[in-house]
């Protein structure tokens, strides 16, 4: 079957505030501690995450905000006041460290009463923990649902007769905490992580984010990659300069999937225009790992300042191609194998907006393919991906 998209047709949505685009012009790309150390992060992986970025060159590829996830956390005093547990000793010192490095600063909490991993969530202190962000210097704050599910499953339970009950209770709870965030005067970039649940690509703006997650969690495997990668067709019209769709996190460099497949991750992420926070440990990048991930090129597509998400173009089985429109005319392409043999896939330029033809740069191999007219076909590996950028 073939699909064709109309590239040319604008892409609306409404205008993301101000503050929005300032905060997120360009889809976030950083580090995240979840990833790879999960529940065991210390304060001292966090600082030397934040010297590998710098050493790496991972920051100066763009890579700027470091963000602990969950687990941080230890108890609320007699004055509601979060203190982080015995991993981290002071939020300020390690937020200070962090920005000393030229980088930025990401926490973790939720609307409910615990997190994903069972800490301190944030019902309740939403403008006390706003406050206390914003003083620890704190850039950026993912939001994860996780037990605030059971306050919507009562909610649903409490108002049978209301299909949106617990829908515009998890809103409510989510501009709370943008309200809350915002009131701090400190620009702090807001990630929703609620798994894709009602839609946010409707409703995140209003709440004052700027990425919300579209998908479950993603993991270090090429199926549960692919699973979460290709289902975001259809997604383009609602991201846009302040407002990301926001496939989770990458994988790339954790070790579970092959150099194609991470090729593969790190090509749709960046059609995608989606956020890029590296989960891996920065200590043990292979130059496989550093090449992919600091593809100047291939972060250039992500960080396009257009700022359209890319979308399907045709799929055939377990052949796929998707485009994304670039600045200046171009538009990038990826051709996708998924099959598990030697596949060719082709694209029609004329379906791109180039009937008499145009030039290709293959952005892997680094290397201009020269003059194409009709259609490029390119034989791929299983698993395997060819990105192109197309221009006149
Ligand atoms: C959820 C999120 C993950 C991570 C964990 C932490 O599963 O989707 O990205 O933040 O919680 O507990």
């Amino acid at each position: 079957m073939r699909t064709i998209v109309a590239l040319t047709c604008s892409i609306l949505i409404s205008a993301a505030p101000a503050v929005s685009q300032k905060l997120a012009a360009n889809p976030p790309m950083g580090w995240n501690s979840w990833n790879h150390f999960a529940e065991h992060v210390t304060d001292e992986d966090v600082r030397s995450a934040a010297d590998m970025l710098v050493s790496t060159g991972m920051r100066d590829a763009g890579y700027i905000y470091v963000n602990v996830d969950d687990t941080w956390q230890g108890q609320r005093d007699a004055q509601g006041v979060l203190h982080p547990n015995e991993r981290f000793a002071d939020m300020k010192a390690l937020g200070d460290y962090i920005h000393s490095k030229g980088l930025k600063f990401g926490i973790y909490s939720s609307p409910g009463a615990k997190t994903c991993g069972g800490y301190a969530g944030s019902l309740g202190h939403e403008a006390q923990d706003a406050k206390m962000y914003a003083e620890w210097g704190v850039d950026f704050l993912k939001y994860d649902l996780c037990s605030f599910q059971s306050n919507m499953n009562k909610e649903k339970a409490d108002h049978p007769d209301d299909p949106n009950a617990a829908r515009n209770l998890m809103i409510a709870a989510y501009k709370k905490m943008g309200d809350a965030l915002k009131a701090t005067g400190r620009p702090i970039l807001y990630s929703l992580c609620q798994y894709g649940v009602d839609q946010p690509w409707k409703w995140g703006p209003s709440v004052g984010a700027q990425m919300w997650r579209t998908t479950d969690d993603i993991d270090d495997s090429y199926g549960r990659m692919v699973t979460i990668g290709f289902s975001q067709a259809g997604l383009s019209k609602y991201a846009g300069p302040g407002h990301w769709n926001d496939p989770d996190m990458l994988e790339v460099g954790n070790g579970k999937m092959s150099e194609d497949e991470y090729k593969t991750h790190m090509s749709l992420w960046v059609l995608l225009a989606a956020p890029l926070l590296a989960g891996n440990d920065l200590s043990k990048m292979s130059d496989i790992d550093k090449s992919i991930l600091m593809s100047k090129e291939a972060i250039a597509i992500d960080q396009d300042p257009l700022g359209k998400q890319g979308d399907r173009l045709y799929q055939s089985g377990d052949l796929d191609v998707w485009t994304k429109p670039l600045s200046n005319g171009r538009v990038a392409v990826g051709l996708f194998n998924r099959s598990w043999d030697n596949r060719d896939v082709s694209v029609d330029l004329a379906d791109i907006g180039f009937k008499s033809g145009a030039n290709l740069r293959d952005i892997w191999k680094q290397k201009d393919l020269g003059l194409h007219t009709g259609v490029f076909t390119d034989t791929l590996p299983k698993h395997g991906v060819t990105l192109l950028i197309v221009s006149k």
